[in-house]
């Protein structure tokens, strides 16, 4: 994320108070420049830039901060909060594996593990059979480098050749980020893996009505012309399954032209899920919208409801690659979060969240396009899909990417009651808890019309 940092100065702003939404201090509210104080004194400058809202509590969609100011909630902490925050049925789950008591039990074996993994295959479906369990996202996406490799030796690949996408975003850790094309971010490194490879990301502005399949051409003849030969050099695509800071999806037919070279040449598919999953974009998991089927599938976020929780999913052949001991990690797999994946499951399906998803999702694009067409000069694009989207901004006069008045809105928003992801880029991320009402939603995205307005016109 760009620097941007938020005044923390309180500034008077009208009062508010609707069903959803209550405001009713200066905002930054009162306290909120101590504890951001304290934390500066003590935590790496690293984890600030988001807008300045001191989180008290949060239930379902709804944020209270330390002045008892409550917000909508449109950022679901980091698309974590799928299922709601605060979900009953997960804090239950939570509290039963406390009250039983066992949290903990590294690679030990454990009935609650067995269970949620049971479920969790299933839910996924085929060709998935087997998880491996993590904390963080960016593990989970080191795992799959790794698997891709591992299944690359065995099939006797002269090169190790990994295939990501220009500017997708895949963690912090290092192999992450070398798969991960953000060059600022990973100059520390001090070199590239010369077998991970980077083809452009095909934004709809770039395409100039080309279709997907010619697109992803070029891209495989930049890898000809650096000498890659794909069936002897190279062992999997990786995939974010949308760019994050736009919510910007491939056309279908460019990750279906991947997915037949990597039928054609023995090279492992797999997505990054790590937004994408448990319902957000309308599916369970993103990669449907394509009609693909990946070799392997990376989570995170909103697997957990808001505990550690990621993972790999794949086929037997390709998880039990690794010899005991090679892929194991010390909390990934404890009773608790496992408990709380499991809970996290039964909400989704119980509730049937990835259909509400997906027709919320609807009312949701609907209301932003009307948006974009009050502010045409300014809106450049609604992408996205179910249960997120991003509205790209634009500078009128020069119609070039407009971050600052994207940060604008973002902080008129959330002096408003509505916090979004604030992006840092030209971008506005939205994507509240699945729960969120129609009404609930309605109303945010109201408040994101009158900030662009009110800002636009300052
Ligand atoms: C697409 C994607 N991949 C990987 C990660 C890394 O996940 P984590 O922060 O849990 O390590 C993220 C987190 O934002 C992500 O959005």
């Amino acid at each position: 994320m760009a620097e941007h940092s938020f005044s923390l100065i309180p500034i008077d702003v009208p009062k508010i108070k609707s069903n959803h939404r209550s405001i009713q201090t200066a905002i930054p509210a009162p306290g909120t420049a101590e504890v951001f104080d304290r934390l500066s004194k003590v935590e790496s400058r690293s984890m600030h830039g988001q807008l300045p809202l001191v989180w008290e509590s949060a239930e379902d969609f709804s944020i209270y901060d330390i002045s008892g100011n409550k917000w909508i909630d449109f950022t679901s902490t980091i698309f974590v909060a799928n299922v709601g925050h605060s979900n009953r049925r997960v804090t239950a789950a939570i509290r039963s594996t406390l009250d039983h008591p066992l949290y903990s039990c590294y690679a030990y074996a454990n009935p609650v593990r067995a269970s949620y993994l049971e479920k969790l295959v299933s839910f996924a479906g085929k060709p998935f059979e087997k998880v491996f369990l993590l904390s963080a996202g960016t593990e989970a996406t080191e795992a799959a480098l790794k698997l891709m490799r591992m299944h690359g030796q065995k099939k006797g690949k002269r090169r190790r050749g990994i295939v990501c996408i220009e500017n997708n975003w895949h963690g912090r850790t290092l192999g992450a980020q070398m798969m991960s094309s953000n060059l600022e971010q990973r100059a520390w490194i001090g070199y590239q893996d010369a077998d991970i490879h980077h083809i452009p990301f095909p934004y709809p502005w770039r395409l100039e009505g080309r279709s997907g399949a010619d697109f992803l051409q070029r891209g495989l003849e930049q890898l000809a012309a650096k000498g890659i030969d794909l069936s002897r050099d190279l062992c999997g695509f990786m995939l974010e399954t949308f760019q994050g800071w736009g919510a910007v999806f491939y056309p279908k037919d460019f990750v279906q032209a991947i997915e037949k070279v990597c039928r054609e040449h023995g090279i492992l598919l797999a997505f990054d899920e790590m937004q994408a999953g448990f319902g957000r974009t309308g599916k369970k998991f993103g990669f449907e919208h394509y009609e693909v089927t990946p070799d392997l599938v990376c989570t995170g976020k909103g697997m957990g409801g808001g505990v550690p929780l990621s993972g790999v999913l794949g086929h037997a052949a390709i998880m039990d690659l690794p010899e005991v001991g090679n892929m194991s990690s010390t909390h990934s797999a404890n009773p608790l979060v496992c408990a709380a994946g499991l809970a996290v499951l039964e909400e989704l399906e119980s509730r049937n969240l990835v259909a509400e998803a997906e027709r919320k999702g609807k009312l949701f694009r609907e209301a932003l396009e009307s948006i974009q067409r009050q502010f045409p000069e300014r809106i450049s694009w609604i992408l996205g899909n179910g249960m997120i989207m991003a509205v790209l901004f634009q500078d009128p006069a020069t119609g070039k990417a407009d971050g600052p008045f994207a940060s604008r809105v973002a902080e008129r928003c959330m002096q408003k009651g509505v916090l979004p992801v604030h992006t840092g880029r030209e971008s506005i991320k939205l994507g509240p808890p699945l729960t969120i009402s129609d009404e609930a939603l309605l109303e945010g995205i109201a408040v994101l019309a009158e900030s662009i307005a009110e800002v636009a016109a300052e």
